[in-house]
């Protein structure tokens, strides 16, 4: 074990490093001085592993381990010896979430669970931040249309339920034990690292290839949903004040901004001078057996107590979205 006394920096470790959040996470971290690891999983092409963090994986530790595998996040913890934990591990797929739903309980849930056991164990001094989620409020949402901290959550997927339980556990575990564990509600958050298969990169990227030519339009689920879309990058500095903060506790990050995928797809196939109606066709195998409608966060906790803000605005990242696909060479 690391002997913590003779470092200055703190030592965070990461689940999930190599997806969107871990990779903008542990960058925004080694800037901030900290020493990181992360946890990755193996997958048949090595290179997907790691390819998010490719520019920042020699300056930290990765270790192969999973959060439902307690012997080895037994071993990674001895290793590494954290004072901070972020679990951004998860099965992060709304739609898929129905079709794998027992493993999404068993990753989303159940890994929390050994996660926190692992922690109450080995470092109960650390800090411990979990990913929750706006998708733990179903269709439920305040009369002014706003999802707030105390707005009840009735999730619609198995992604959902999963959270909730994760969500629940981490309260559970601070109270219960002392420990000081936090929650950040986080409302859909994108950028050019999110993966093609979420609605927006899914939008810009089928934009960008219509226009190319190389595309002949774009098969989309349900047009009419409502999402309050941020910026991963900015979300993960939030992410950061949430876990390091004095006070254990959950929060809620959002933009406040509330808009449908139709209108997404107004602005994206606009920017790039086309008619979205022209190319968007629709496919019920897109849609999900039960739809989140409408989502809207109130973020003035984190803003008021933790001074936080973002960056982008929509139309920025969608900018910065679009040039990555322009840029972007198979
Ligand atoms: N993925 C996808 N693909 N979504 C589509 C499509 C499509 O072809 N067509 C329409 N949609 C709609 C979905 O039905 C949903 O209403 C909306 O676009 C957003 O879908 P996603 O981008 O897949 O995100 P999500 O809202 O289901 O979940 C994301 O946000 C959560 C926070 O609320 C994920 O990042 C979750 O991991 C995260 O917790």
């Amino acid at each position: 074990m690391k002997q913590k006394e003779n470092l200055a920096k703190k030592r965070a470790l990461i689940t999930g490093v190599g997806g969107q959040d871990g990779s903008y996470l542990a960058e925004h971290l080694l800037e901030n001085n900290y020493e990181v690891g992360g946890i990755i999983r193996r997958h048949s092409v090595a290179e997907n592993q790691d390819s998010r963090i490719k520019n920042v994986s020699r300056k930290m530790s990765t270790f192969y381990g999973d959060v439902s595998d307690i012997p080895s996040l037994i071993r990674i913890f001895k290793e590494f010896n954290p004072d901070e934990i972020y679990n951004l591990a998860a099965m992060s797929h709304v739609r898929i979430s129905y079709d794998v739903p027992a493993y999404t309980i068993q990753t989303n849930g159940m890994g929390v669970l050994n996660l926190l056991e692992v922690y109450r164990t080995m470092c109960p001094e650390a800090k411990f931040y979990q990913a929750s989620s706006s998708e733990m409020f179903g269709n439920s949402v305040d009369e002014d249309g706003i999802q707030r901290l105390t707005t009840p959550m009735k999730p619609v997927s198995p992604y959902g339920c999963a959270k909730l339980l994760g969500f629940n556990l981490v309260r559970h575990y601070r109270h219960a034990y002392g420990l000081h564990a936090c929650n950040g509600i986080l409302f859909n958050h994108e950028s050019p690292r999110r993966g093609t298969n979420f609605v927006t990169n899914k939008v810009v990227k089928g934009a960008v290839d219509i226009k190319k030519g190389s595309q002949e339009n774009l098969v989309l689920g349900n047009l009419d949903s409502y999402r309050d879309w941020g910026h991963s990058k900015d979300y993960v500095k939030a992410i950061n004040k949430i876990a390091s903060h004095h006070i254990a506790d959950d929060w809620i990050v959002a933009t406040g901004e509330t808009r449908s995928v139709r209108n997404l797809c107004e602005i994206v196939f606009e920017k790039l001078d086309m008619n979205y109606e022209d190319y968007v066709v629709q496919d019920p195998k897109f849609m999900r057996p039960e739809e989140l409608k409408y989502l809207k966060g109130d973020s003035s906790k984190v803003r008021e107590i933790l001074k936080w803000k973002p960056d982008y605005t929509f139309g920025t990242m969608i900018d910065e979205m679009i040039d990555k696909w322009m840029n972007h060479s198979d």
